[in-house]
């Protein structure tokens, strides 16, 4: 019997657990710095409310419709496209092995903030910290390891007991902190300059890459393009309202990504470090921030316990993709099939950690393992899976017989017009014209 979620709120905070993530809170901020600001936030938010939720939508309904993990879901609507699941498992192998290497930072942070050496306006020493991490093989090895573990214990667990229950308390305990962590940022000296440079777009910064980059984004941000939604909407029972959930966990996740960015850009600003900086701009520039408001330590230590809760709340349903696969189409137990999972993410991962240090440079053409797998997963394979998504529901599964399936839960689909002639047509088309970009892109980034 398959396990289902307890609730429709339940599912929700999962759902939102699932897409609340290092995304969010590391990706986003630093994301918005390298493309020039306002018009890659405007970008973004356009995205998400035409590709996003429709997209949102497709994924839970071709999860619940099924009651399979991504590799049954496409396999038992039609044989031929099963590599589109396969493909959804393997990507999932590729980036928890990039998420946990990040998710190891994190942890790492936590540490040193929990020493108290981590809170101090001096720029200088800040870069010193996180230089330090990167080039000790043994730190990144080790946090990396605790944050798999902590991810695969809770997948161990099941749905009910392990995914929905972590994720509804850890959730409901990110929103609270980050808000308060907002205010303070906002009421910096010199904060304006930051929330202008969020808001106030300027279009001639618009080039394909950002709008490429504003796409990988997205997908990345939502979970969307590799199962992990078409997996929690397996779980999902028939009487639940997918339509609700299909807007509300994006507006969900799209409101973190803001108030991220709201929470750290202006601060960027106020200690004058550059919004440009890249990945390192979360762990730079709040460390700062924290030390310029009463009790910063107790705030960046719960900081970064939250980072560590969004983050582990979606490595579980990275996780959970594969280990699903395994229950559903091998017959293998729970207990096994995480620990299988685990040991080929592990196996992926550290290479990838290690590759960052500089001792040991494993590269693949120009770049590093670990840049290999960011930029494959924030802007080729999820993309990717998107686009085959939106082919087959569009033209395999056909849209009537989806809108069945939402409309079974005794509701009426009022847009669903206009959504068939979104998945059919115009999503495919957009997608797969900023896809062509983003192969580009990553073929340049690998051979230039
Ligand atoms: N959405 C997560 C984040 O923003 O951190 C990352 C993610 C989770 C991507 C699950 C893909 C996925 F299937």
């Amino acid at each position: 019997m398959r396990e289902n979620w307890t609730s429709k709120a339940g599912f929700i905070l999962a759902a939102t657990g699932s897409a609340v993530g290092l995304g969010n809170l590391w990706k986003f901020p630093y994301t918005v710095g390298m493309n020039g600001g306002g018009a890659f936030v405007l970008i973004y938010l356009f995205l998400v409310f035409v590709i996003g939720i429709p997209l949102m939508l497709t994924a839970i309904t071709l999860g619940r419709k099924t009651q399979l993990s991504v590799y049954g879901a496409y396999k038992s609507i039609d044989r031929r496209w099963t590599f589109v699941g396969a493909l959804g498992v393997i990507c999932s192998f590729i980036v928890l092995a990039f998420y946990s290497t990040v998710g190891g930072w994190t942890l790492y942070y936590f540490k040193t903030a929990l020493f108290g050496d981590l809170v101090t306006t001096d720029s200088e020493a800040l870069q010193k910290i996180f230089h330090d991490l990167m080039t000790s093989p043994g730190n990144l090895i080790f946090y990396q390891t605790i944050f798999l573990l902590a991810t695969a214990l809770i997948v161990l667990k099941g749905i009910q007991q392990g995914i929905e229950k972590y994720s509804k308390w850890m959730m409901s305990s990110l929103f609270i902190l980050l808000l308060m962590i907002t205010v303070r940022s906002l009421t910096l000296p010199g904060s304006m300059e930051g929330i202008k440079y969020l808001f106030i777009p300027d279009f001639s910064m618009v080039t394909p890459t950002v709008l490429k980059n504003a796409l990988g984004q997205m997908f990345f941000s939502l979970s969307i393009g590799m199962g992990s939604m078409i997996t929690y909407g397996s779980y999902l029972s028939k009487k639940i309202n997918l339509l609700h959930s299909a807007v509300m966990i994006p507006i969900l996740d799209t409101s973190v990504a803001l108030i991220a960015g709201l929470a750290i850009i202006p601060a960027v600003f106020a200690f004058g470090f550059e919004p440009s900086e890249g990945p390192s701009l979360m762990f730079i520039t709040l460390p700062a921030v924290f030390a310029s408001m009463p009790m910063g330590t107790l705030f960046a230590i719960l900081f970064f316990i939250l980072v560590i809760f969004a983050a582990i709340t979606s490595s579980i349903s990275m996780l959970e993709i594969a280990v699903s696969y395994f229950v559903d189409e091998r017959k293998t137990s729970r207990n096994h099939a995480t620990i299988i999972t685990t040991g080929i993410i592990y196996v992926l991962g550290i290479p990838a950690s290690l590759s960052l240090s500089g001792y040991y440079p494993i590269n693949v053409g120009h770049l590093s393992l670990f840049d290999l797998y960011d930029q494959l997963s924030s802007n080729i394979l999820l993309t990717t899976g998107a686009f085959f998504m939106t082919i087959f529901v569009g033209w395999v599964l056909k849209p009537k017989n989806a809108i069945a399936e939402i409309e079974s839960s005794s509701i009426h689909f009022r847009l669903a017009p206009i959504w068939s002639v979104l998945v059919r047509y115009v999503l495919p088309i957009a997608i797969l014209t900023i896809l062509i970009e983003s192969y580009r892109n990553f073929f340049q980034a690998l051979f230039h």
